[in-house]
């Protein structure tokens, strides 16, 4: 009941943040940024918006299958920084594509949000017998929500897009997908505000715990992030392998949601896995939300690491809060 990676594709912009040029306008230093996070650099779109970054992710992805586009059933896009709030990036992607056959929509899990379009781009393929290839693209563009007098927050993001080709298979497949709301307010930011008089208007049982604060800036709690990332991760694959009976060392590469070295790290150390078969790509692309696993996947594909008939764990956490796992064969 799996699905085979036909083919990958990303985008990454020229642009780079270097950590020493946020000394610039906060209060920070690169080493700081490095020894607490592992970044180095990130990625900044520029004149790209969201759609332009996945449709190039996308078209890579499509060249390297070598299959008809026209052969897409699907394209999901997962993005939590969509240009539009209508339309979908997908349906954008889909047609600068000429995916002309594909439905299209979004999906937002935050920077899980690959490990749930890829589950549920497994669930058309297996389901559907016409449902021949569907595309999965993630693309953010964190930077244009980011509040860059936080120091807490601005120097984790970056952005890009990674896209994956993927069809049915019955090769080894696992998932598990899971959200704790009790943390929303962790990490949020708003895209609509009711206005203040007409907020008067609720009832007094209702309540809001989301922090005031301007449209379009991230908010987040970084050190409560942290201590759930810390065990949303082993977590992720604990779920996710028990389903099928695998343990860690049934795995090969293990590619988590890029947010902190040390979050990492810690992951690694409490799952009981050597940090050699962790894919780390945060010095150069810091936290690209949920594009940094498909990103990753895709870094350790080109780089000749994964190869074909391992086993791979997909493992993420982000806003929600989300997190969630994938056991597959690549
Ligand atoms: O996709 C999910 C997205 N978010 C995350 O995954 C965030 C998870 N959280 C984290 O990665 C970490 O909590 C941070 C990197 C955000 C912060 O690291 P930390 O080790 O938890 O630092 P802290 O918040 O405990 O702050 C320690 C000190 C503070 O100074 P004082 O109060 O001790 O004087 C901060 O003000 O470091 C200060 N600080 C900085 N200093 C230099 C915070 N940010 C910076 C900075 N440069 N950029």
């Amino acid at each position: 009941m799996g699905i085979n990676i036909l083919a990958m594709g990303n985008y990454i912009p020229e642009q780079k943040l270097k950590n020493d040029d946020f000394t610039r306008f906060i209060e920070t230093n690169d080493e700081w940024i490095r020894t607490r996070t592992g970044i180095v650099e990130r990625p900044m779109a520029g004149w790209e918006p969201t759609w332009y970054m996945g449709m190039k992710a996308a078209e890579a992805a499509v060249k390297k299958s070598g299959i008809n586009v026209k052969d897409i059933g699907l394209v999901i896009s997962c993005t939590a920084t969509s240009d539009f709030l209508t339309p979908s990036m997908a349906s954008v992607i889909q047609h600068k594509i000429g995916a002309v056959n594909a439905g299209a929509f979004d999906l937002n899990a935050a920077c899980t949000g690959f490990v749930y379009a890829l589950d549920t781009a497994r669930r058309f393929v297996q389901t559907d017998e016409n449902m021949k290839y569907v595309l999965v693209v993630a693309n953010e563009s964190l930077s244009r929500f980011l509040d860059f007098n936080d120091r807490g927050s601005c120097i984790l993001f970056g952005d890009g897009a990674a896209a994956a080709i993927i069809e049915k298979s019955d090769k080894m497949y696992s998932s598990a997908l899971r959200s704790d709301g009790s943390g929303a307010d962790l990490l949020c930011a708003r895209s609509l505000n009711v206005a203040p008089e007409i907020r008067q208007d609720a009832p007094d049982d209702f309540t809001d715990n989301f922090p005031d604060m301007p449209l379009h800036k991230l908010f987040q709690n970084g050190k409560e992030v942290y201590k759930f990332a810390t065990s949303a991760l082993p977590k992720s694959f604990t779920l996710a392998a028990e389903k099928i009976g695998v343990t860690k060392d049934d795995i090969d590469w293990f590619i988590p949601h890029q947010a902190n070295v040390r979050i990492i790290e810690t992951a690694a150390k409490k799952l009981g896995v050597s940090m050699d078969k962790f894919i780390v790509t945060l010095d150069h692309f810091g936290n690209t939300s949920s594009a940094s696993i498909p990103l990753a996947l895709n870094e350790g594909i080109e780089k000749g690491l994964i190869k074909r008939g391992q086993k791979l764990a997909l493992i993420g956490f982000g806003a929600g809060l989300t997190y969630g796992g994938i056991i597959l064969e690549y």
